[in-house]
This record gives C-alpha cells, sequence and structure tokens, in this order.
C-alpha cells in the first residue's frame, strides 16, 4: 500500500540566502551539506542527506515536500496507487543529491509533493552549536480548499486524520506523531495556497527555554508561546526566520497509536482515551497573546502586497 512514513525535507523559495543560510547553520544547528550549481542549499539535521533546502528565487515559500515512504514500496507501485486515484505523477531522476529518484506530483492546492524510498544518510550526527532540533517535524500549509486537500492527504497518500480546530485547521499524520501536516484555511485570506509554519521538535522543556534563548541572543523575538496546544497537546512557541516565515519549536506532541486509533495517556489529556476530536481553540492553557498565530502568518505577504 503507497503509505509515506516520513516528513523527509521541506524545500523553501529564499530570498535573504545570507540571512537564511546564517539561522539555518548557525543559529538551529543544522549542517550544511552540500550547495548545487543552481545555488540551492541542502541542509541536514542529523541523519539524512538533507531535511531542509534553502532554493534561492522568488516564488512561493514552499516548493517542495519530501515524503519518504514505507520501505517495501517501489516508486513503480506507488505511482499505479496514484493512477488508481486519478493522480498524475512524474517519475524523475537525479533532480537532488542523495535522493536518485522520486516521484512528484501535486496536491489539490498546487503544492509540490515528491514521495521516495530511498535516501542517502551520510549521518553528518549533531551539531554541538546552536538550538539543534530533533528532526523536522511538520509543515502547516495555508490551503485555498482544507477539506479537499486533508482529504486527498487521507484517500489518496493514507495519512491518518487526527484532530480539527473549527474551520482553521486539519490535522493529519503519516507516523505516530499527533501531525505532520497542519492544513489550515489560512490560504484564502492571503489568497493563495502557501506556507503557514514549519516546524522543529526539540528534546524537553529546558531544551525549548534554552533555544528562545538562542534565537533572543541573535536578535529573533519569540513571538507566541510557549503554549500547550489543544490539538496535539504540543507546547509551541513560534518566531519568524530572516526571510518572515513563521517557525515553530515544539516539545511534548501526542503519538498516536495508529493500530488502535487513540493517542499515549498523557496526564494532561481531556479524554481517556484520548481520540482524534474537534476543539475550537489552539491554546489548553488558555493563555492569550496579542496577536495569533495566522496574524503572525499574513505579516510576511502583507509585506509582498503593500510593496
Ligand atoms: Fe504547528
Amino acid at each position: 500500500m503507497l503509505k509515506p512514513s516520513k516528513l523527509g525535507y521541506a524545500e523553501l523559495a529564499v530570498k535573504n540566502m545570507a540571512g537564511m543560510e546564517h539561522y539555518y547553520s548557525e543559529i538551529l544547528g543544522f549542517t550544511l551539506m552540500e550547495e548545487d550549481e543552481e545555488g540551492r542549499k541542502y541542509f541536514s539535521s542529523g541523519l539524512d542527506h538533507h531535511n531542509i533546502i534553502l532554493t534561492p528565487v522568488n516564488d512561493s515559500n514552499l516548493l517542495s515536500i519530501g515524503f519518504q515512504l514505507d520501505k517495501d514500496i517501489s516508486l513503480i507501485e506507488a505511482q499505479k496507487e496514484l493512477n488508481k486515484h486519478g493522480v498524475s505523477s512524474k517519475l524523475k531522476y537525479d533532480t537532488q543529491p542523495g535522493i536518485t529518484e522520486l516521484l512528484e506530483l501535486k496536491d489539490p492546492d498546487g503544492f509540490t509533493v515528491h514521495l521516495y524510498s530511498d535516501t542517502a544518510m551520510p549521518a553528518p550526527r549533531f551539531k554541538e552549536k546552536g538550538i539543534i532540533p530533533n528532526k523536522l517535524g511538520h509543515l502547516a500549509l495555508a490551503s485555498m480548499d482544507p477539506l479537499k486537500t486533508a482529504d486527498f492527504y487521507k484517500d489518496v497518500l493514507k495519512f491518518y486524520y487526527t484532530d480539527k480546530i473549527d474551520e482553521r485547521a486539519n490535522f493529519l499524520t503519516c507516523n505516530n506523531d499527533h501531525h505532520v501536516l497542519n492544513i489550515s484555511n489560512l490560504g484564502k485570506r492571503i489568497g493563495q495556497p502557501n506556507l503557514y509554519h514549519i516546524a522543529f521538535e526539540l528534546r524537553d522543556a529546558s531544551h525549548q527555554y534554552h533555544a528562545l534563548d538562542v534565537l533572543v541572543k541573535n536578535g529573533i523575538k519569540v513571538l507566541w508561546g510557549p503554549n500547550r496546544h489543544t490539538a496535539g497537546h504540543n507546547i509551541a512557541a513560534y518566531h519568524h526566520d530572516p526571510d518572515g516565515n513563521l517557525v515553530e519549536l515544539f516539545i511534548d506532541m501526542d503519538q498516536l497509536i495508529p493500530g488502535l486509533g487513540y493517542f499515549d495517556p498523557r496526564p494532561w489529556h481531556e479524554d481517556f482515551p484520548m481520540l482524534p476530536r474537534y476543539w475550537d481553540d489552539n491554546s489548553q492553557w488558555g493563555t492569550k497573546f496579542e496577536e495569533t498565530l495566522l496574524d503572525y502568518a499574513v505579516k510576511k505577504f502583507e509585506k509582498v502586497s503593500n510593496s
């Protein structure tokens, strides 16, 4: 069966390459693995050849999303499965270092999705300096039609639908993490599908406090949080990267037991068992902040439209 197991990478369109390279390598603490002839820079969090690609083009923020498939599925089989759903895809070879072949397709919003089975794992290991997240955790998408896009990931790519926050957000996962995708209705507000935020997992609360100190020492303000979300129960804090993308650093995300359909119990859960459900707010602690997360995400687009 066609099913991704992992959010492998995100490719971001970058305007301020010097700032973004410094941010990813010195502040977040990823390892720069390679730069290609087009000036794309590939960063690893510790194992794979890359988990972040910075591409110097003036385009939509999110250029592609890479998902690694379950290891026993060939790309030919995956393509046949996509065809059954009427989804066209292209097999591409040697389009990026570390991944010799991938399937390229578009989701209903037009986001480019890459599916691949094998990736090089040169394992630069974790850096000693910087924030040093465990991994790229999830992407939140600003969708023009979130229900349609969420259904695509559920029905075609066999993601598990976990939670919803009113009509704002739809959470889906392809592994144990509560969400690797959050598909929001923000695209309607900014008039285009785009990135809402990108999120990295940290180890624990002390790591999160350290991370926020690192940000502030580097002149980056914390915009929202730390605060425990309702959907996923992750404790999250948000800031802007040098290009104005909203970035989340989180800990404590709910872990799904996919075969049983509920989350590993936690003392702060509202329900026992904690099943996928509908929420009407995004703060479990009730902490109020001056601006909503969506306001922080749209700032970049308002700047673009005003300039
Ligand atoms: Fe998030």
